[in-house]
């Protein structure tokens, strides 16, 4: 904490080597150490404040996905970060306790510097998420869990190049969690959290245990829910995460896995490149001998106030097709549109192709109003800042823009398949 009573946070940027597998160590890109970077945990009503270094020798950003700050922070691809130079945003940390992530941002380089491994998780807490009785503590019982593919060439390094016939860019043939190759977790208590985020740059991940057992899903992408729902899969799409708390017994083993993809692509070709029949081993938990018994999750987590839709003073459609947004590929000097601060929008997002593609909006958490005309499924109820969007249709949105207008500064909106991204899926919009 400095004199002006602001939280800083060093985070260098550099390259490094690691050795994942048997063989040679793979080069990676980091924060701070070789792979992702630190856990970085704030409370709301915290100022932050980060110095980020890029030691790299190029230019790169670092973007807070999921952040409600000034789009000068943002670490969007405006904010480059220039080889050998220093950034140092600083906002105020003000939204509900999450599971946040950091990532860069430069324009058209995103999935190749995600893919060395920049990233990392950023967890927001709160007053009202500290008194439940969940797990939480970090480490012990309660876990990030960074679930990423990864394709290693002859040599063990990383392969980039993208996969025959496919429509997503580099897909990865391994998993690594937490950048760890052949995972697995010793649970030490009755019940454990698990922040899941899918970190990849296309694949999409259907989580389950390989038992079959139920989990109860308590957080979205930004934050709690209202109350735990029960499931025994939760699909997530590049940038989504789930908080979920799963029990386990003394001595056991299950494992965590993901399963083939649902309405990925209506062409079963490209369901199939495009990875949706793939199969991994994502994370094996074991049970400790004994373990210390954990408080059953309440019945009631927080208040998830509905945004007022009926005040709502501009309906959006956003044309998901090719690498367009709109008909129209990014452009760095364009704005797209300018929405009015204190304002309820409506957003009516349309995937025009038969492959699926995701949303993901800065700046704002938003909720889910519709899925093909339908009300959204319980995994999609609660804050989300990206969206699934299947093949061929529609997911109505609404969020409300609040505290920072910059007529100067654009935030983003895109497709978080990293490789579509940079293909120019993005749009640009202001607060005004
Ligand atoms: Cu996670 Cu615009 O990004
Ligand atoms: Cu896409």
């Amino acid at each position: 904490v400095d004199a002006e009573g602001r939280r800083v946070f060093e985070l260098t940027l550099r390259s490094g080597s690691r050795q994942f597998k048997d063989g040679a160590a793979t080069g990676t890109w980091g924060f701070n150490g070789d792979y992702l970077g630190p856990t970085i945990r704030a409370a709301r009503g915290e100022t932050v404040l980060f110095n980020i270094h890029n030691t790299l020798g190029e230019t790169t950003s670092v973007h807070w996905h999921g952040m409600h700050l000034p789009p000068t922070a943002d670490g969007g691809p405006h904010q480059s970060v220039h080889a050998g130079t220093t950034w140092s945003p600083s906002w105020k940390v003000d939204q509900p306790a999450a599971s946040l992530w950091y990532h860069p941002h430069p324009h058209g380089e995103t999935a190749r510097h995600v893919y060395r491994g920049l990233a990392g998780m950023f967890i927001v807490d709160d007053e009202e998420s500290a008194a439940l009785a969940l797990p939480k503590t970090y480490g012990v019982d309660d876990f990030p869990v960074i679930v990423q593919d990864r394709s290693f060439d002859g040599d063990n390094q990383f392969d980039e190049s993208s996969g025959l016939f496919t429509n997503v860019g580099i897909l990865g043939e391994e998993i690594l969690v937490n950048g760890t190759y052949a995972p697995y977790l010793e649970a030490t208590t009755t019940r454990v959290r698990l922040r899941l985020l899918n970190g990849s740059g296309s694949r999409v991940f259907n989580f389950g245990f390989t038992d079959g057992r139920g989990f109860a899903l308590i957080g979205t992408d930004g934050g709690l829910r209202a109350e735990p729902h029960g499931t025994n899969r939760i699909q997530l799409s590049p940038a989504e995460r789930a908080e979920i708390v799963v029990d386990v017994a003394p001595g056991e083993k299950v494992i965590l896995r993901s399963y083939a993809a649902e309405d990925l692509d209506i062409d079963p070709f490209s369901q199939r490149f495009d990875g949706g029949d793939d199969v991994f081993d994502v994370l094996e938990l074991r049970g400790a001998a004994t373990l210390t018994e954990s408080p059953a999750v309440p019945g009631k987590l927080v208040d998830v106030p509905k945004l007022d839709v009926d005040k709502s003073t501009e309906t959006r459609k956003f044309q998901l097709s090719g690498f367009n947004l709109n008909g129209k590929s990014m452009d760095m000097d364009r704005i797209d549109f300018g929405v009015e601060k204190g304002t309820v929008e409506i957003w009516e997002l349309e995937n025009g192709d038969q492959q699926f593609h995701n949303f993901h909006v800065h700046d704002v958490q938003f909720q889910v109003l519709k899925v093909n005309g339908e009300n959204p499924p319980e995994h999609l109820r609660g804050w989300k800042d990206t969206v699934y969007l299947r093949p061929g249709g529609k997911t109505k949105i609404a969020m409300e823009f609040k505290d920072f207008a910059d007529p100067d500064m654009p935030y983003m909106c895109h497709c978080h398949v990293l490789y579509h991204e940079d293909q120019g899926l993005m749009g640009q919009f202001v607060v005004l």
